[in-house]
């Protein structure tokens, strides 16, 4: 019940920050590239997103853990700084996959544990289903965490051609075990075909690259690419083989010690998996975008300062991510983008670069962002710079503040008493998307999904 009130807001939020996103994109130019540039050639699509990255762990940002890839594939491309996630794991990956807020698909409590009988609806295509009917050739590697109790709900069902991975929430880095709610350990990793049961003492950043690069090596390139790449990296356990630790010395925190040292594997992964694009002679063709699921967990050794807040909390910390879109088939470079992007905006851009359907989806809840992403930066003219947030347990009698945050980004100047009519007009939009919500799915942990009845292995049981 705790959790209840924070992530009714989360979704609040989100919706309101959606709001304002599709107000400004329909003040400008179209939003439709589908179907006025059918003779281009469609652009590989690569995804890669990092797991509990914080705001302050790039290096661009003025991190003290060093991303020298990152940092170029940024500055090659378009880093977006005013991009908002979900504070959460499986509502921000519902949310790519489907292009609709968790209100719209029951998963708006907390995430999809995997002893959860849930996943993300059936109901509406993913956005692999959707490059898939575009023709696209369609890979996922990594972290699933949309649900598996059926087979129905596991990623090769769900638009990708092949799959190698993790399907719950978290795991061992070199082992790849979840623990069951009895506390026993059960491998987590498989491919569309089954277990995989010989990657033990493989890192998962190293796996994770191997694979995805194993995806392009045998990629036939007369057919475009989409490729999700869903790191473990850099969510907890802090797990990280010592080479890649050893330049971080001077940090003295060890949790903060460890986890710049995961950074910097998986900046170095992201560095082989370009190189491997490049290889190949795709990269010229590709848009690739790096973002992360959800602000860093303060606790498991992230920072978002300056921002206030991190994972699982609805401060700026929690929910304004890390990300930028690169790759050569993005024209421009070494831009900053201002512009408010949502992770649901992902859906229809990149299913309109892929110049696919939208057709048989659910009303999504993104809007396509290509064009302000690649135009040349007017900075930022929001119809609204004031967000609504609450956290409870600041203060008993308290749960809504009032930031504008282009003035105040790490939330530090409550408006609330200020501007009450601000405050009522934004509630009201809340309030108004809360009717659209439908109930939260949150099923009781199901004991018939114990590992052990099932060889030893996560995997469907219903
Ligand atoms: C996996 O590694 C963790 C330590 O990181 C350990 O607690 C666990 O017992 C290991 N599980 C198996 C099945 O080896
Ligand atoms: C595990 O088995 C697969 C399939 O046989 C093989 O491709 C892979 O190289 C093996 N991995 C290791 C670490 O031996
Ligand atoms: C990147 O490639 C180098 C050279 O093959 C390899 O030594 C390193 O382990 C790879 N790193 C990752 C994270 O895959
Ligand atoms: C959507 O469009 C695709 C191709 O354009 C077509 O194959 C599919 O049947 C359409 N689906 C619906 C629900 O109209
Ligand atoms: C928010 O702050 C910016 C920068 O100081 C200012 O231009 C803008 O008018 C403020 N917005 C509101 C609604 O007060």
């Amino acid at each position: 019940m705790k959790l209840w009130l924070p992530l009714l807001f989360a979704v609040w939020l989100s919706a309101v920050s959606g709001n304002i996103n599709r107000r400004a994109s329909s003040s400008s130019s179209s939003s439709n590239n589908n179907n006025n540039n059918n003779n281009q050639k469609r652009p590989n699509i690569i995804f890669v997103l990092a797991d509990d990255y914080g705001f302050n762990d790039i290096g661009y940002h003025g991190s003290q853990i060093s991303t020298p890839t990152l940092d170029k594939l940024a500055s090659d491309g378009v880093k977006l700084e005013n991009y908002y996630v979900q504070p959460l794991c499986s509502p921000t990956r519902s949310q790519l996959m489907s292009g609709r807020y968790q209100i719209h698909t029951g998963l708006q409590h907390v995430v999809i544990w995997p002893e959860q009988p849930n996943g993300l609806p059936l109901d509406s295509p993913t956005m692999a289903d959707k490059m898939k009917e575009a023709g696209y050739a369609t890979h996922m590697v990594g972290k699933w965490h949309l649900g598996f109790y059926k087979d129905e709900y596991l990623p090769w069902n769900r638009g990708f051609d092949s799959y190698f991975g993790y399907i719950g929430d978290r795991e061992d880095y070199f082992n790849h075990t979840n623990t069951y709610m009895d506390g026993e350990e059960y491998l987590d990793l498989r491919d569309q075909n089954g277990p995989v049961y010989n990657e033990t003492g493989h890192y998962s950043t190293h796996l994770f690259t191997e694979k995805a690069i194993d995806v392009l090596q045998a990629h036939d390139s007369s057919k475009p690419l989409f490729l999700y790449l869903a790191y473990q990296s850099v969510h907890t356990p802090l797990q990280v083989p010592e080479k890649y630790e050893r330049q971080y010395t001077h940090i003295q925190d060890s949790k903060r010690r460890s986890y710049a040292g995961m950074v910097s594997a998986m900046d170095e992964g992201v560095g082989n998996l370009t190189q491997a694009l490049k290889d190949k002679g795709l990269w010229d063709n590709t848009v690739l975008v790096f973002s992360t699921d959800n602000g860093g967990a303060r606790r498991g050794g992230a920072n978002n300062f300056p921002l206030r807040g991190g994972k699982s909390t609805l401060w700026e910390g929690g929910i304004h991510g890390v990300a930028f879109v690169t790759g050569g088939s993005v024209a421009l470079k070494g831009t900053v983008n201002r512009e408010l992007i949502h992770v649901t905006d992902w859906f229809p851009t990149l299913v309109g670069l892929a110049q696919g359907s939208l057709n048989g989806t659910k009303p999504l809840d993104g809007v396509d962002q290509w064009d302000t992403i690649s135009s040349t930066p007017t900075c930022c003219k929001f119809p609204l710079c004031i967000v609504v947030s609450a956290e409870p347990n600041t203060s008993p009698d308290k749960n809504v503040w009032l930031f504008n945050i282009t003035a105040d980004p790490t939330e530090h100047h409550d408006l609330s008493d200020q501007m009450p009519g601000t405050v009522r007009t934004l509630l009201g939009y809340l309030q108004r998307f809360n009717q659209h919500a439908v109930p939260a799915v949150y099923p009781p942990l199901d004991k018939n999904s114990n590992p052990a009845l099932r060889g030893g292995v996560w995997g469907p049981w219903q």
